[in-house]
């Protein structure tokens, strides 16, 4: 094996989402703790925004801003290097997890017992689904008293849908809770409550007719295991990791990830099924990791908040060959030579200078304003990564300049907030004024604090009643300039000089594409 699959095969890249307090931020404490990355509980800081005045923006950013060190966390399992990309849990920042979602290769899906499957959870797994990413499924807090264990399965199904697989059972839930049943491997590791460190004590069962069960759960809880797994393996079919690789099979384990319940029974079988860093398309075809010349793309700008050091860190995802520190590396949209003689890794919570890095791996590059997000980065060919999707914005508000000695300040301000993915910016055909959409409201706060603290403009917003950003393609090019003409007063241009038809309600929407049945409404930008 060469040198290079050697590192490719050690590496597996990946995300936990889940709605916010499902458990992401323990469970990604519990899988430091088990890699050895982390020594204590309590170690890894949730992104979560907690509810503040919206006004009180410093806060709002200083609870976002955790986030350098824990972007990415590098730790290794069983010889496996794992990179685990964090996304943000707070909904007005889902924009930031669909983009993080490009650059990983598989997922982890948290859900709460007791809610079961929540609309941001839907919304998450839909971005899953476009691409094809395979998902295994944690569902937590089996220590409270939730819904039944089949009928969460039937709802997965139903609302994410997707089969899914149990792979692992619980032993009752709530107060009376004792662990999970591993039925991949037809074994039982019983931990102790321990919320710490991981626990030493286990007793493993490998027969479910092995008569320390009866001792370890009682009897009525080991019939009531023995007479479910008997029924899981009758109708679920068996587990086939191509199935899951190819997306067409959701994987399900059961677990409290506070106390330590099943989490190890999902890292085991995450490190022997979840994809190793697999191909990804340009618009010159796939580009596949064992390729033996550098290629990658940045998904994630992360600005410099202190007004004093500009830089920012743009987080590219190496693709294929060797990314080497100091070596010289094509920036495809710039047609521009750059190098970087500092780029960072992320081990757990340390960020480390970085030599060399594959495919798989996040490296942070500092940044003076060449990158903005979806750029790619090549030893010398010209093809582009393709799969950054930008997706309607929900809120629309027109910007407005209030300090006119400021303008140049204001367009590089919102110019380069839009290349990290804050919001976007449309620019409307007649009269050029530019309508930010968002995912939600926390974001205009983040812009007009950063366009006068960062930028020193000033700027107002003022509603704009859209409902929807499309996307309108035709193959017949008259008919598409003829819908331009006719509703100019609705088009506008995205950063990418795409044409966007800005619909006011639901009902406009469906009228117009009724009434032009050749033109084609896109609901995110990666039709190109
Ligand atoms: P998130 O990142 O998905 O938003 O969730 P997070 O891990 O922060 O967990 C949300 C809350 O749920 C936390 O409680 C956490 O302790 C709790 N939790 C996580 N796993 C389990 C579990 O298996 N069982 C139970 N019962 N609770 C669990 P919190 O009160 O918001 O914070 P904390 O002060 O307890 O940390």
């Amino acid at each position: 094996m060469s040198a290079l699959l050697e590192e490719i095969n050690k590496r597996k890249t990946f995300a936990i989402i889940s709605h916010p307090d499902a458990g992401k931020t323990t469970l990604t404490e519990k899988f430091l703790l088990f890699g050895g990355a982390i020594h204590t509980a309590g170690a890894v800081k949730s992104n979560k925004i907690k509810k503040t005045a919206t006004s009180d923006f410093m806060e709002i950013e200083k609870q976002r801003g955790i986030s350098v060190a824990t972007s990415v966390m590098g730790f290794e399992y069983k010889d496996t290097l794992i990179n685990l990309l964090d996304t943000p849990g707070h909904k007005d920042f889902a924009e930031d997890t669909y983009r993080t979602l490009t650059a990983v290769d598989s997922v982890v899906l948290v859900v709460d017992c007791v809610k079961g499957v929540e609309e941001q959870t839907e919304r998450l797994m839909e971005v899953c689904r476009m691409r094809d990413t395979p998902v295994m499924i944690f569902v937590n807090k089996l220590d409270r008293p939730g819904k039944d264990p089949f009928d969460l399965l039937d709802e997965l199904e139903t609302k994410l849908d997707i089969k899914v697989r149990p792979l692992t059972w619980p032993i009752n839930m709530g107060e009376r809770f004792k662990g999970v049943y591993n039925v991949y491997d037809n074994n039982l590791l019983l931990f102790s409550v321990n919320k710490t460190k991981v626990a030493d004590d286990q007793v493993l069962i490998e027969d479910l007719n092995d008569p320390r069960l009866v001792g370890l759960i009682g009897e009525e809880d080991a019939d009531q295991l023995r007479e479910d797994i008997e029924l899981i393996n009758g109708v679920y079919e068996d587990f086939d990791a191509k199935d899951y690789e190819n997306a067409r099979i959701a994987p399900v384990f059961f677990g409290s990830a506070v106390n330590n319940f099943g989490v190890k029974e999902l890292l085991e079988a995450f490190v022997r099924y979840a994809p190793t860093p697999v191909s990804r398309p340009t618009n010159q075809g796939e580009i596949a990791p064992t390729d033996k010349k550098f290629s990658g793309f940045v998904f994630k700008i992360h600005a410099n908040l202190d007004p004093k050091h500009r830089d920012r860190i743009a987080f590219l995802r190496v693709c294929s060959g060797t990314f080497e520190r100091n070596k010289f590396f094509h920036h495809v949209r710039l047609g521009k030579k750059l190098r970087f003689s500092n780029p960072a890794s992320f081990m757990a919570q340390r960020k480390e200078t970085v030599e060399e890095a594959y495919a798989g791996d996040v490296i942070g590059l500092y940044d003076t304003g060449n990158f903005k997000i979806g750029d790619t980065l090549t030893e010398g060919s010209d093809f582009m990564f393709k799969g950054i999707p930008s997706f309607s914005p929900e809120i629309f508000r027109e910007l407005l300049n209030k300090d006119p000695m400021k303008t140049k300040q204001l367009e590089k301000g919102i110019r380069q907030l839009t290349e990290e993915g804050v919001a976007q910016l449309f620019i409307m055909n007649y009269g050029s004024a530019k309508i930010v959409g968002t995912v939600g409201e926390l974001q205009f706060d983040v812009i007009k604090y950063r366009l006068e603290h960062e930028y020193g403009a000033k700027c107002e917003f003022v509603a704009k009643s859209f409902h929807k950003a499309c996307w309108i393609t035709s193959d017949d090019q008259k008919k598409l300039d003829d819908f331009k003409r006719v509703k100019g007063n609705f088009m506008a241009k995205d950063k990418d000089d795409l044409d966007v038809f800005l619909a006011q309600t639901p009902w406009i929407l469906k009228v117009e594409q009724e009434n032009n049945p050749d033109i084609k409404f896109h609901f995110n930008s990666e039709f190109k």
